[in-house]
Formats: structure tokens, sequence, C-alpha cells
């Protein structure tokens, strides 16, 4: 039986990069899938490949730092779809460019809310799994050309949120782990979405990227699919409170 057969995924940041493959991934092991996005056009692509490939899947525009959009989306997911089992909130934006107010209302506060709502919707519901996106922002400080010599504005508030990311995640795991719901975060290494565009377009900085890898590469966003399905199904069900790196070793040294 495929690992997450008649499970109901409800995916933020679902219309781009990591979201989109997390999506399509979970829909292949079987779950229908909200596709969830603040990008209501790429949110319809994501849904739009998945029925095209005969699964199930609904489509809502949601910006996940407005809390009463992120509460509406899960009685959405249950009117829509029969049920909900899998919250993942991934939806971010990046560092560069975005000041501390914007990136801490998307990055951190929209998790928040997923956790906030979303646990204990879970919970009454007899359990389920929450997996956030955190980085490897959310284990250390960004280094070098990234962040060039000084901190352009917007990388300190993508390094605390990523951080509040990985703390919100433990303390979810804890309060919740009795009432049936699982919580982990990933935190990714630098993965080949639009997100990293702007730093792999500069001269010399795909080589960077890769420099800082141990595996000498980037990942792709298959890569992370593949771990938030994992933690989505019953094959992780001893594992919650994880900050998972899932980052070519980035954070091993
Ligand atoms: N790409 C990387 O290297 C990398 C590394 C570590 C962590 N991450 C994290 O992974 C997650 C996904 O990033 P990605 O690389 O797929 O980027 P992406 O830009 O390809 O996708 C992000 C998606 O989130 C959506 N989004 C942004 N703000 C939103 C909001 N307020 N409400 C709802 N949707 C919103 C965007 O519309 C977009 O579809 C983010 O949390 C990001 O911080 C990415």
């Amino acid at each position: 039986m495929a690992k997450l057969q008649d499970k109901v995924a409800l995916i933020t940041g679902a219309g781009s990069g990591i979201g989109r493959e997390s999506a399509l991934r979970m829909a292949e092991d079987g779950a229908a899938v909200m596709c969830a996005d603040r990008d209501f056009a790429g949110a319809e692509t994501t849904a739009g490949i998945i029925q095209n490939r005969g699964g199930r899947a609904g489509v809502l525009q949601v910006d996940v730092a407005v809390e009463s959009q992120v509460r509406e989306a899960l009685d959405t997911t249950v009117s829509e779809l029969g049920g909900l089992d899998v919250i993942f909130n991934n939806a971010g934006i990046g560092g560069a460019g975005y000041g501390w107010e914007q990136t801490i209302a998307v990055n951190l506060t929209g998790v928040y809310h997923g956790l906030f709502h979303g646990a204990p919707f879970l919970a009454a519901r007899g359990g389920g799994v929450i997996i956030n996106t955190a980085s490897v922002a959310g284990l250390v400080g960004l280094t070098g050309r990234v962040v060039a010599d000084e901190l352009p504005e917007g990388a300190g508030a993508y390094v605390a949120a990523k951080h509040g990311v990985a703390g919100l995640t433990k303390q979810y795991a804890v309060t919740f782990g009795t009432r049936g719901v699982r919580v982990n975060a990933i935190a990714p290494g630098y993965i080949v979405t639009p997100m990293t565009d702007p730093v792999r377009e500069l001269e010399g900085g795909v080589e960077y990227l890769e420099s800082l890898h141990p595996l000498g590469r980037l990942g792709q966003p298959e890569e992370i699919a593949a771990a938030a399905a994992f933690l989505a199904s019953d094959d992780a069900s001893f594992i919650t409170g994880v900050v998972l790196p899932v980052d070519g070793g980035y954070t091993a040294r």
C-alpha cells in the first residue's frame, strides 16, 4: 500500500519549489493534497499536475502571515478533501531584500499560525503530523558570500525566524506528543528553487554554494520532498521534536 494512502495533507507554499515537489511526492504516495499558497496561480499549477496524474488535490489562496486565513484553511481542507492528517508549514521568503518585520511575519509567525491552530485541530481529530520547514539557518548562522561582509537586510531576520521554527517544533512536539500529534522540522541546505536564484545567478555563485556542502552540490527540491513524505508517514511513527538536516552535510562541520 502507498505510504500515505487515504491521508490528506495541507501544504503551504505549494505553488513553487520545495512545497510543489512535496505536494507531488505526497500525492504520488497516495495522499490527497490541499495546495495552499499566497500565489494562487502557482498552487493551481501544482494541483493541476496532481490531478493530471490521477491524484486528488485542491487549491487555496492563503497568506500564512494572516492568522484567520490559516485557521480557515484547516476547515476548508476537511470540507473539500474529507479529512486532515498532515500539515506542512513550508511557505517562506528568502532573506536578503526582505526586512525584519516581513521575514518574521511570514517565516516565523506564519509557522506559528499553522502550529497554534493546526496542532489542537489534529489532536481533536485523533492525531496527525505537522512538518515545518526550517533551514540550516535554523541551526547555524549564514556565512560568506551569501551574506557578503555586511549583513544585508533580512539575513539576520531569516536566521532568527528559522531558529524560532526549530524551537516551536520542539515545544509543540512536547506539548502534543500524548495527544497523537508528531511535530518535526526539516532543515534544508541550499536547494535549487526560485528562492536561491539571486545567489546562484551571482558570478561563481553556484560553485560557492556547492563548496558549502560536503556532498559538493546543491540539493534538489525532490530530496526535501522525500524527507517530508517520510516524516509524514508511519515509518516515522516514533520521530517527533526533531529538526532534521537535509543539507548535504552543510551542518556537519
Ligand atoms: N531553497 C532553499 O535553499 C531553502 C533552504 C532552506 C530552507 N528553505 C525554506 O524552504 C521553504 C520553501 O522555499 P522554496 O525554496 O521552495 O522557495 P520558493 O520561493 O520556490 O517557494 C516558496 C513559496 O512560498 C510562497 N509564499 C511566500 N510567502 C507566503 C505567504 N505569506 N503565504 C503563503 N505562501 C507564501 C511563495 O508564493 C512560493 O510559492 C521556505 O520556508 C524556505 O525558507 C529553502
